[in-house]
């Protein structure tokens, strides 16, 4: 046993890998949560401060112009875990909207639904100190410092909302088509097409910049210290102007590098996508998606069918 493991178990924290108040709360259902911030280890504030120490010089190279207002906005703390209701006392009065733990996975719809009233739901686990680079799930330093940046802008901010409308939208139109069979064909269809859109842009999205040519605005970048310059400066990825026919019908891979990223004109490039994303699916253009990636599971469908309006 290593110096590491025998610390791990006299105060395991809330690590990625090893959070038993995670466990505990998934195990009664919960999934909104609170931040329990007195159980962090020493140890989950070393992976913030590392972490967040070696991302200032590659954000300042690579990041786009509103991510750094943003994180000059929220005044996180560069040597230890955020607290969300601090991040919340900077975020909320510029756009209203707040960072709300959770215990882990949430279903695509109630996801969204978040978005549209700006809640963003939020990891509170951490990744290992010693192993910053690869990791598959969302922990905090994703999520608070590669998501919440952004939402202190209001023009993304809103296009966060108006997705959550979009997302409304297929709710409404799969619980209108009567043929069981039918309605999970193509609303697996249509949520397919929109964690397309949500990862070349939200994810993984590049942007014209008037000083460096490019920069990015997704959070899956600006939260990877190894992707973010690869990102940019690899001869291997391809890189080209965001096209809604091309992002709905492309599937991806989570567990390595992106090879094929899609650039923005703007912010309100973004947007009029997204609204052009909710007129395709009413015309149902959204239906019949090529297959692939990402997989849409039980509960992402259960989400949209059981979604109540009143
Ligand atoms: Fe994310």
């Amino acid at each position: 046993m290593t110096i590491r493991d025998e610390v791990d178990q006299i105060k395991p924290g809330l690590t990625t890998t090893m959070a038993p108040f995670i466990e505990d709360a998934i195990a009664k259902g919960e999934l909104y949560i609170h931040q329990p911030y007195e159980l962090y280890s020493d140890e989950n504030h070393e992976a913030w401060r590392k972490l967040y120490a070696r991302m200032i010089p590659r954000w300042e190279q690579y990041a786009n112009e509103k991510f750094l207002q943003g994180i000059s906005n929220l005044c996180l703390d560069p040597n230890a875990v955020p607290r969300l209701e601090d991040v919340n006392k900077f975020l909320e009065p510029l756009t209203a909207f707040s960072a709300k733990a959770v215990s882990g996975y949430v279903p695509a719809f109630i996801f969204f639904d978040c978005l549209r009233n700006r809640a963003f739901p939020t990891t509170i686990t951490i990744r290992r100190s010693d192993k910053l680079d690869y990791l598959p799930e969302p922990d905090i330093f994703h999520d608070i410092a590669g998501h919440v940046p952004m939402h202190t802008d209001r023009a993304f901010a809103d296009t966060l909302v108006r997705f959550g409308e979009v997302a409304h939208t297929a709710a409404e139109i799969a619980q209108g088509i009567k043929d069981k069979e039918e309605q999970t064909r193509r609303l697996s269809s249509i949520i397919k097409a929109m964690a397309r859109f949500f990862w070349f842009t939200i994810e993984f999205g590049l942007m014209k910049d008037s000083k460096r040519g490019l920069a990015a605005y997704g959070s899956g970048l600006l939260s990877s210290y190894g992707e973010l310059a690869y990102s940019l400066d690899s001869p291997d990825v391809q890189r080209y102007p965001i096209q809604l026919e091309w992002v709905i019908n492309q599937y991806f891979e989570i567990d390595h590098y992106q090879p094929l990223l899609f650039v923005a004109d703007s912010f309100d490039h973004v947007f009029s996508l997204v609204d052009e994303l909710e007129q395709w699916m009413k015309d149902g253009k959204l239906n019949n998606v090529s297959p692939g990636e990402p997989e849409i599971g039980e509960a992402d469908l259960r989400s949209f069918l059981e979604a109540d309006f009143g």
